[in-house]
């Protein structure tokens, strides 16, 4: 099927271009520009059943896996074939802030046939995604949730690239969306789907060459799922979280400690594929504590005989280090709504409640209104407190900027380079930045029913 096999980047193509002695291989790598029409598609999610009015880039596949190079600019024209208004947000790239899709603080929201193109030279290698940032709560929900994969400058040598891209979908037996969320779910932990599948399949297998070391991308894209990861049987590393390589090792997830990956993280995986042709992995997850298969990767061809020890660590994205000595800190408390009032979303969409509040205001999580939280001194360090007064956990996102962990009263947090950080409940999480890129970022739960209800706002970096 030809729809699955574009998630699967084998090496050869980087192969190919390493032969052409002498040329830069950028110049042959450069990914060309991106023609992205946002529009309805129809997909057997469930098998022998199609469902309708799903939303992607093509009328009959999952949202494509886009592809930059660290350093080479990167073009993407996005085209509204929708009759809702939409926008395109690159999660996780550090860019200029007029690329960064949100509707009313960086750019107007995109009518029906209209188009923007958006163009950026991503600086950090590493896995990241795109979604609409405009009618969020529809939109994700019918699908349009996908990879935007930024390959190091320098090729790190795996055998095979997969990409397997976590979401769920709220059908009814007939395969049709049921309603997208309810207001008893936005209100507590979200409203969880039904169906899960992996780049919109249910349990796909994907190949990789047999003995080798693959890289497997994990992408949480769905809009309220927490998963809980693991690979039984699996000799394998993980070696990027969010996008950056990890700063300390982190021990290969179990059924007993499964690694979290909340609503808009990732996890980059180095796993020695078997030895046997035909043997399968499986990527599981526990739901409702039981261990589920999301995805398969089956052993195929002829061993290549390698061992995980022979790759090189992935480079370093090149983040400026917080000065915690300087500092300021800002506090944010992410907590109920203290009115009931419906601030304004534009064209944007509203779920009709308002649930959330960041710093007691609530934000329509789309649309702006009220003025930034906190205003940053372009090159300053700062450390952000995230203070969680409500009983449910939030991953906290945060556009343009990467910032890192630093201490929690609840558990020793692990210090990595992030675009997305799970707030436990009654949670006091710092993190640290230096807010080195100029605008105003977006900064909400990436939970949608949350920020679509209130957990929402903005940071000014000027
Ligand atoms: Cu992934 Cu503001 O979003
Ligand atoms: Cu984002
Ligand atoms: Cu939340």
């Amino acid at each position: 099927m030809l729809h699955r096999r574009q998630f699967l980047q084998s090496a050869a193509a980087s192969i190919s271009a390493a032969g052409l002695a002498g040329c830069d291989p950028s110049e042959f790598l450069a990914p060309p520009t991106n023609n992205l029409d946002i529009q309805h598609a129809r997909y057997n999610v469930v098998p022998n059943v199609t469902t309708t009015n799903m939303v992607s880039l093509s009328p009959d596949a999952a949202p494509s896996v886009l592809r930059a190079r660290q350093g080479v600019p990167f073009t993407a024209t996005v085209t509204n074939r929708l009759s809702d208004y939409t926008t395109m947000h690159w999660h996780g790239i550090r860019l200029p802030n007029e690329m960064d899709g949100v509707p009313y603080l960086t750019q107007f929201p995109l009518g029906k046939d209209e188009s923007f193109t958006y163009t950026f030279t991503p600086p950090d290698a590493g896995t990241y995604w795109y979604h609409p940032h405009c009618m969020t709560m529809e939109q994700m929900a019918l699908g349009l949730t996908g990879a935007l994969i930024v390959d190091e400058a320098e090729d790190p040598g795996f055998n095979d690239d997969i990409i397997l891209n976590l979401r769920d979908f709220r059908l009814g037996k007939d395969g049709q969306f049921k309603e997208l969320f309810t207001p008893r779910g936005a209100a507590r932990g979200g409203t969880l789907g039904n169906v899960r599948t992996c780049n919109w399949d249910q349990n796909p297998v994907y190949d990789a060459r047999t003995g080798g070391v693959a890289r497997v991308r994990v992408l949480a894209t769905d809009i309220t799922r927490i998963y809980k990861l693991f690979l039984p049987n699996t000799r394998g590393r993980i070696i990027a979280l969010d996008g950056h390589p990890l700063l300390t090792p982190l021990p290969w997830p179990t059924e007993q400690a499964p690694l979290t990956l909340s609503p808009g993280q990732r996890v980059d995986l180095a796993i020695e594929i078997p030895e046997r042709e035909g043997t399968e992995l499986n990527l599981m997850a526990l739901i409702g504590g039981r261990p589920k298969s999301l995805a398969r990767i089956r052993a195929m061809g002829r061993s290549d005989n390698r061992k995980l020890e022979e790759l090189n660590p992935l480079a370093a994205n090149n983040i400026s280090e917080p000065n915690l000595q300087s500092a300021e800190t800002h506090e944010f408390v992410f907590g109920w709504s203290p009115s009931g009032d419906l601030p304004d979303n534009g064209f944007c969409g509203s779920l009709g409640y308002t649930f959330w509040s960041i710093n007691r205001a609530p934000w329509a999580g789309d649309a702006s209104g009220t003025g930034p939280l906190a205003t940053l001194k372009l090159g300053d360090s700062y450390i952000l407190r995230l203070r969680n007064e409500s009983p449910n956990v939030h991953p906290i996102h945060l556009h343009g900027l990467t910032f890192k962990p630093i201490r929690s009263n609840k558990r020793q947090v692990l210090p990595n380079w992030t675009d997305t950080a799970l707030l436990l409940k009654e949670e006091t999480l710092d993190v640290a930045l230096v807010a080195d890129n100029p605008g105003d970022w977006a900064f909400h739960c990436h939970v949608i029913e949350h920020q679509k209800t209130g957990l929402a706002g903005y940071i000014r970096v000027a």
